[in-house]
Formats: C-alpha cells, sequence, structure tokens
C-alpha cells in the first residue's frame, strides 16, 4: 500500500511525464511542418516513450492501492526557433526529468518504501540512456550550425536512433 506522500510524489511524475510527451508532440509537428521528416518521426516516437513512461506510473500507483491522476498541463509552445535550440531545450528538459526521479527517488527513501525504490530503478536507467542520447543530438547539430545540406543529411540520420532511445523494456 502506498502513503499519501509517495503516491502525491508519483501523481507528480505522471505530470512530469505526461508534460513531456506533450511539449515532444509540439516538437514533432513544428519539425513536420518545416518539412523534416525524420526529426518529426523521431520526435512523434520520443513524445509516445514518455506516454509510456506515465503510463507505467499510473499502472504502477494503482497497482498499489493508490489512485493514478490525470491533471491538466499547460500549452507547449508552437514554434522553437531552430533546431539546436530545439534540441537544447530537449536536453535541458531531460535534465530536469532525471532530477524529478531523483527527487522522487529520495522521498521513497525517507519513506522507506522499498518496493516504490525498486521500481524507480528503471527510471533511472532511463533517465541517463535519455540524456546521453539527447546529449548525442545536440553535438551533431551544433557541428552541423546553418548548414543546409548538413541538417537535411541529419533529418535523414536521426530516424536510426529511434531504437537507440527505447531504453530499458517496459513489462
Ligand atoms: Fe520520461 Fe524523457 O523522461
Amino acid at each position: 500500500m502506498l502513503s499519501k506522500t509517495i503516491e502525491e510524489a508519483l501523481n507528480k511524475q505522471v505530470r512530469v511525464e505526461a508534460s513531456s510527451s506533450q511539449v515532444y508532440l509540439a516538437m514533432a509537428s513544428w519539425a513536420e511542418t518545416l518539412g523534416f521528416e525524420g526529426v518529426a518521426t523521431f520526435m512523434y516516437a520520443h513524445s509516445d516513450e514518455e506516454r509510456e513512461h506515465m503510463l507505467k506510473l499510473i499502472k504502477f500507483i494503482n497497482e498499489r492501492g493508490g489512485h493514478a491522476k490525470v491533471s491538466q498541463l499547460d500549452a507547449p509552445p508552437a514554434e522553437f526557433g531552430s533546431f539546436k535550440e530545439m534540441f537544447e531545450s530537449l536536453f535541458q528538459h531531460e535534465v530536469k526529468v532525471s532530477k524529478s526521479i531523483n527527487d522522487l527517488v529520495d522521498i521513497t527513501l525517507q519513506e522507506k518504501d522499498y518496493a516504490t525504490h525498486n521500481f524507480l530503478q528503471w527510471y533511472v536507467s532511463e533517465q541517463i540512456e535519455e540524456e546521453a542520447l539527447a546529449r548525442n543530438i545536440l553535438d551533431k547539430i551544433k557541428l552541423i550550425g546553418d548548414d543546409k545540406g548538413g541538417l537535411y543529411l541529419f533529418d535523414n540520420d536521426v530516424k536510426s536512433l529511434i531504437g537507440a532511445q527505447s531504453g530499458p523494456e517496459l513489462n
């Protein structure tokens, strides 16, 4: 059975994952309107993945006798400046998500909830991979700068990273 403190903390994380999915969906749509099909495909897949992270939390909360809540989200921006800015913002977003997961892990230790602590280890590993992937993409895009040919090739290549971001298996 979850304590109220853990239930609330997990529900807060449900909102973080939902909001990540929403922001990445907006990025996908923006890239698609610019004709960058590869970036759009990558971001649609990333958005789906965040939804999976959210669902995994929802199921866990409910299985342990809590009640997972779906909350209202703020609208993400519709445009992101350049792809460099967009991936910079994605990277910063993932750093924030990692912090939020770490805070959550900390609460489970304070509350001595070792089952939830164990469950959250999946997210800890996932965040290491997500941050590494975001940093890797950001490094590439920084090298390309505003070079149109480079961006065209990048758009083609980024699709191959979709499998790389799947992270540990979901049960
Ligand atoms: Fe579910 Fe990208 O954090």
